[in-house]
């Protein structure tokens, strides 16, 4: 006979703790003495959350019993109405017709095409760092992403655009202003900044539209403007355009923080550095440039990029509404109640994971490959036929940011302290990544250059 909800065991989370980023193992360490399923009471909700932890839950959630959880009452909640029904918070059957109609904008073949354009953003951005000597690397990767997204996904190319672009956004996503906003101004400052931001992207689509596909520049709207589905149907500018804001959200902040701690974890272990810095020099032409192909085949910095996506991940829970009563761990959970999947935690398990806290990419080689060892045990991008469709993108994308950078500069930690990751949804590192920049004299030599 299954338990009941009320009969799941309860774990007390100390908000200091998650502030200082111990969520992810503090779940793992209630999954590993309880069981994957248990319960977390928060302070401001009626009823305790649901937390669901491991490559078990994961498979559950994300693949066999996913009709029984609901993207929309789980996301739409937390990321309010504002940006409208994206591929992130709706359901099937409407997400599978819209699923489809996106796909072909994210094959790997389209990055080709999407290689370039991020490479020019990323040697733009990071050109001006070794005269200002030291940076907040998060933040760096936070413009440097906004840029990619803002012109691989929509188009913007001058720099003008894509600032006011991004004005808008964080007006929108983070600009409430305890010094000088209450809610009223902040509410009347965020509807005008959703007024003209919905006005640029809609006329944007109308140019789009109005261009034939062959003429068109080859970003991800060309391609999403001129899809149809299985019936012949476009999808409607409003339809286009929450999508757009969806995949300027979920796209861009997570991008953000894989690139930060990655250049972070490069910086602080010299000989790795090494290592991958002689792996894109092989990768690279005489003319210093570095096609997408390439960088998919870097072994050794897709390996980093895992572990970094373990340890560091971007997601830390994903949140889903129960819409039909389901059973897990011996427990019955009713419809209506909010599940959270611990992505990170499931990260986290001694039961999965050699020595899991530790950072050490070689744990993804051969003969370990600990994350064979279980389906679903590694989720970074989520999993399933709901896998994050920027998948391809993100990846490639962190790779070409880390493959310009290690090409062109030194970069050494600027603080004693490591970096606070944090955050309950997606990863906040509130201090910063601080780092020291250094151009290097001669590029185009790195198979011979050695790191101090
Ligand atoms: C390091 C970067 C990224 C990480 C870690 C990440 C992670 C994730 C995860 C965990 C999910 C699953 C959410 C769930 O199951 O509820 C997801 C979904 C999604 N991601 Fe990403 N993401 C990243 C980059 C991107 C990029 C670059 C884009 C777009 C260009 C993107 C667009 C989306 C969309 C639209 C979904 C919803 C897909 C669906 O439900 O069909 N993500 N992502």
């Amino acid at each position: 006979m299954p338990k009941t909800v009320e009969q799941l065991p309860v774990l007390e989370l100390p908000w200091d703790n998650v502030m200082a980023g111990e969520l992810p193992t503090m779940l793992a360490q209630m999954a590993t003495e309880q069981g994957p399923i248990f319960q977390v009471p928060v302070d401001d909700a009626d009823e305790a959350n649901i937390f669901m932890v491991g490559p078990e839950a994961n498979r559950f959630v994300l693949h066999t019993h996913r009709e029984h959880f609901s993207h929309d009452k789980g996301w739409t909640p937390i990321i309010g109405d504002d940006f409208g029904h994206g591929l992130l918070n709706m359901d099937d059957p409407e997400h599978a017709r819209h699923r489809k109609m996106w796909n072909p904008a994210f094959t790997s073949a389209c990055m080709e095409a999407y290689v370039p354009l991020m490479q020019a953003v990323i040697a733009d951005r990071a050109r001006r760092w070794p005269e200002r000597g030291v940076v907040d690397m998060q933040d760096e990767s936070r413009q440097i992403t906004f840029g990619v997204a803002a012109t691989v996904l929509a188009g913007f190319h001058s720099g003008v655009e894509v600032d006011r672009l991004r004005e808008l956004f964080y007006t929108m996503l983070h600009g409430f202003d305890e010094a000088r906003d209450n809610w009223d101004s902040y509410a009347a400052r965020a509807a005008a900044a959703r007024g003209e931001l919905v006005r640029t992207l809609l006329q944007l689509i109308a140019r789009r539209r109005a261009m034939p596909l062959a003429d068109s520049p080859r970003d991800v709207l060309s391609v999403i403007v001129h899809a149809r589905d299985e019936d012949g149907e476009p999808l409607t500018d409003v339809q286009v355009l929450a999508h757009l804001n969806i995949l300027l959200v979920a796209g861009h902040e997570t991008t953000t923080t894989l690139g930060g701690w990655v250049l972070y974890r490069l910086a602080t272990q010299p000989k790795l550095w090494q290592r991958v810095q002689a792996e894109v020099a092989r990768g690279t032409q005489e003319d210093g440039t570095i096609t997408a192909e390439t960088l998919r085949g870097l072994r050794l910095l897709d390996m980093v990029i895992r572990e970094t996506g373990r340890l560091n991940s971007p997601v830390i829970n994903v949140p889903r509404g129960v819409v039909s009563p389901f059973e897990f761990g011996g427990y019955q959970i009713p419809a209506g109640r909010q599940v959270r999947l611990g992505l990170a935690a499931s990260h986290r398990l001694p039961s999965v994971w050699r020595e899991p806290e530790r950072f050490d990419p070689e744990r993804f080689a051969p003969p370990r490959e600990e994350d064979k060892r279980q389906p679903y045990a590694l989720v970074t991008f989520g999993g399933g036929p709901r896998v994050c469709i920027g998948i391809n993108f993100a990846q490639i994308e962190v790779k070409a940011l880390v493959a310009h950078v290690i090409q062109h500069y030194d970069l050494a930690t600027a603080s004693d302290q490591m970096p606070i990751h944090t955050g309950w949804w997606t990863a906040e590192v509130p201090g910063g990544i601080p780092m020291r920049v250094t151009g290097r004299t001669t590029v185009g030599d790195e198979r011979e250059v050695a790191r101090p």
